[in-house]
């Protein structure tokens, strides 16, 4: 029998999508769908154990080898560059990483730029090709208040619909990168489970 493939999967919404995509693709976990608050799922006979984790922390699992695959943002990998195989962009969670500030803000290009973020080393990479220099003030969420209170003049950030820009007086300045799920594995998994995740790989991709 082939061993089972562990998936660390996005808690969240993004999660909900990727499952039904696991699910269409052959591998489905009844006990998933039931409603309570267990974390590890198993179906012996589509060969997969599920995990749920917290969305930033797949590539944490995956990078150890505590889970074979995962699905992760491209926000996550760029940011803390985890040393995974990246086999396929699953096109769900769409949006964009986006320079934001308030409406009336004005920049002049001598001054040190403040940009709040959660995506420090993604704000820092994107100022560094532009030779400005910026003063990160690193936040971990509720990130559009801090021009608001003029903690920074601007904010590097996700943008999905821009709802949430709009409703606090921000827009959107520059776009940084477009982001989506991909599927990642472990380097190791990948040698050992080799079929089995080519063949998940492959399933995966034919439901998109
Ligand atoms: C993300 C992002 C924005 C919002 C953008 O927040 O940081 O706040 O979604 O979505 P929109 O363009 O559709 O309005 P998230 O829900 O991940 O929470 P957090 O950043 O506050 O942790």
């Amino acid at each position: 029998m082939m061993d089972m493939i562990n998936i660390a999967l996005p808690k969240g919404r993004l999660g909900e999508a990727v499952y039904a995509r696991f699910k269409a693709a052959g591998y489905p976990c009844p006990s998933i769908e039931e409603e309570n608050r267990k974390l590890i799922f198993e179906n012996p006979e589509a060969g997969v154990r599920y995990f749920w984790v917290k969305p930033s922390d797949v590539s944490i699992y995956v990078e150890r080898g505590a889970a074979d695959v995962g699905i992760a943002g491209k926000d996550i990998l760029l940011e803390y560059a985890p040393d995974v195989y990246e086999l396929a962009d699953l096109g769900l969670g769409k949006c964009r990483m986006c320079v934001a500030a308030r409406k009336d803000f004005r920049d002049r290009p001598g001054r040190i730029l403040r940009v709040a973020t959660k995506f420090p080393r993604i704000a820092a990479r994107h100022y560094s090709g532009q030779s400005r220099e910026i003063d990160i003030i690193r936040l971990n969420g509720s990130i559009e208040i801090a021009p608001i209170l003029g903690l920074s003049d601007v904010i590097v950030d996700i943008v999905e619909t821009g709802k949430t820009l709009l409703e606090n007086g921000l827009e959107p300045r520059e776009t940084i990168v477009p982001i989506s799920a991909r599927l990642i594995a472990n380097k190791v998994g990948y040698k050992f489970k080799h079929e089995g995740i080519l063949e998940l790989c492959r399933r995966i991709e034919a439901q998109s």
